[in-house]
């Protein structure tokens, strides 16, 4: 018997050879983040005892400090736990609309959309969502203090880190398109004495919040001082936000949306993020598909994805919103007749254009009107403990450094995210996306979004753990991923490092980043008819999955861009 595992032992790491090796792996725990100082306060809490609720607080708080492009606490994100007891949860902590908000803040007089309006300054900003959200993870599913997991963070933020290359380049530009912004200029770029990759970065003023935080909890950040400060900082800029917002701010817990993919648990955020539905609709399409005799990035398997992704953004468009102000019609787009039913035009030998492909076909869900429209750098993590708990989270400001309004005296960034709602129906976002009534603005209400942190489980086991930055590409992003391990047999290494493509209904075109479609695959595609444009930037996939060879658990940081893992 013994031999007989050694064997196959043996052929399993033969046939794995041939596949990119993972460089992370762990029995105990693993942590995939942006930065490695963020993972490793992951695993430091894990050691401590603490499970994976804790770390991912721990990893949040210290993304705060070592990725102000998007870890944060004046932005929000979602959490999506499965815990090793077969309890399963959404955190929602996603921003939300000012009291004084309303639908046509972001138009002219003309009814034109104002473009920067929703993007930088105070209007920009929705009401941040990230530190309730974390105490309220910690809460509920956590098993340390709020002391004991913030430690790691204050630490950071006081005694400093050593700036990487991508942090540098971004303070970089930062110093330039931040003019006027003069609290973020001092703060992130020595008021125009760039730092230099491999200096050492103190934050103070941020370390003072943190240890406010720490002490006093949602308290520390939603009233008192810092609250104040947030107030005028958001003033200054034109922004309309109250202290009334601020203590009005509430994390919930949802019930994740839960589908199934080829006898695979896929477990998501549901509304206000478009993400679960969109992808487990996906998959839904997905499934009668036969992938044996397909290439993989084939023009026949692009075209596959396209056609199934073209239909889900396009229901996305109209029936996503906030689902405490609009009955988001959720069972129907979770199932598998709807599935079948959205793909009886599909053709695998035709592109169906998306001027004819219309949100959900039915008849009692038609009528209502077209709306339409959603810039980069938002992070996803992942993270697993010895006893099997699994958290994943993305989180975010919406675009780099947010709305460019830092807190003065503070040092934390606010998020831009008003820009995820639909200013005007039919009209594209920052991402091109188009939205409706469901996403329309209105007082206290969550934009929507597209971010999709997601858990696999097998027999009520995890297996995967997985999310990713982008934008509108974030649901593709996933969806490519589980689609390259389950239907391609790739291990998670790969199926994170290799290139993706994307379509989003509108504009009607795929788009590619670099290698992800060879000039002969394109010929033939744009022989089907599809347009195509390259763009570059494609999420930063940061996974874990269960590890078939020898029982723990890989991290897969994705190589093309800067991430880390780190695992005990
Ligand atoms: O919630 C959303 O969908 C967007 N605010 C996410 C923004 C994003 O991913 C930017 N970039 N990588």
């Amino acid at each position: 018997m013994k031999f007989m595992s050694v064997i196959l032992l043996s052929l399993i790491i033969s046939i794995s050879a041939l596949a990119t090796q993972p460089s992370i792996y762990g029995e105990n725990g693993v942590v995939v983040a942006h930065d490695l100082e963020a993972c490793e306060a992951g695993i430091e809490i894990l050691k401590k005892g603490g499970n994976a609720v804790d770390a991912a607080v721990a990893v949040s708080y210290a993304l705060a400090v070592t990725h102000p492009q998007a870890g944060n606490l004046g932005g929000g994100g979602f959490m999506v736990i499965h815990m090793a007891d077969g309890q399963k949860a959404a955190i929602d902590y996603r921003e939300m609309a000012p009291g004084q908000a309303h639908r046509d803040m972001f138009l002219d007089d003309s009814g034109k959309v104002v473009p920067q309006l929703s993007i930088r300054g105070g209007l920009a900003v929705g009401v941040p969502g990230t530190v309730a959200g974390m105490q309220l993870a910690l809460d509920k599913y956590g098993s340390m203090q709020r002391k004991h997991v913030m430690k790691p963070a204050i630490k950071l933020a006081k005694k400093g880190f050593t700036i990487p290359y991508d942090l540098a380049y971004s303070f970089g530009w930062l110093n330039k398109a931040a003019e006027g912004f003069d609290e973020t200029r001092r703060i992130f770029c020595r008021e125009g004495e760039i730092y230099m990759p491999g200096e050492i970065f103190k934050q103070p003023d941020l370390a003072k919040t943190l240890k406010l935080i720490q002490r006093k909890g949602n308290a520390g950040f939603y009233t008192g001082s810092v609250a104040e400060a947030l107030i005028s900082s958001s003033s200054k800029y034109g922004g309309k936000l109250k202290l009334k917002d601020l203590t009005n701010y509430t994390a919930h817990i949802r019930k994740p949306v839960i589908g199934n993919y080829r006898g695979l648990e896929v477990l998501s955020m549901p509304p206000p993020s478009s993400g679960g539905i969109a992808l487990i609709s996906m998959l839904n399409m997905m499934e009668p598909m036969n992938f044996d005799s397909v290439g993989w990035h084939s023009a026949q398997h692009i075209q596959m994805l396209a056609e199934v992704e073209k239909r889900a953004y396009a229901d996305r468009s109209v029936w996503l919103g906030d689902p405490d102000y609009f009955t988001v019609p959720q069972e129907k787009l979770l199932s598998k007749e709807y599935a079948t039913l959205r793909m009886v035009d599909y053709d695998s030998l035709i592109v169906t254009p998306s001027d004819s492909i219309y949100p959900l076909n039915d008849k009692d869900l038609a009528g209502i009107e077209l709306a339409g429209h959603e810039s980069e750098e938002t992070t996803h993590f992942s993270v697993v403990d010895k006893w099997g708990n699994a958290v994943s989270v993305t989180t975010t400001l919406n675009w780099s450094f947010g709305s460019y309004v830092t807190v003065k005296g503070f040092g934390f960034l606010l998020n831009n995210e008003m820009d995820d709602f639909s200013s005007k129906p039919g009209e594209p976002n920052s991402f091109g996306l188009i939205g409706n009534k469901a996403n329309a603005i209105e007082p206290k209400k969550r934009m929507l979004s597209s971010m999709t942190p997601t858990i696999l489980a097998k027999d009520g086991k995890v297996v995967l753990i997985v999310g990713a930055p982008g934008g509108s590409t974030i649901i593709t992003t996933v969806l490519q991923v589980i689609n390259n391990m389950v239907d391609f047999e790739m291990p998670v290494q790969d199926a994170v490092n290799v290139p993706r493509f994307h379509h989003q209904w509108r504009p009607d075109v795929i788009h590619y980043g670099p290698g992800a479609i060879s000039p002969d695959t394109a010929v033939l595609l744009k022989a089907m008819g599809y347009e195509l444009t390259p763009r570059y930037g494609y999420g930063e996939v940061n996974a874990i999955a269960r590890d078939q060879v020898f029982g723990g658990w890989v991290g897969a940081p994705d190589l093309k861009t800067a991430s880390h893992g780190a695992a005990y």
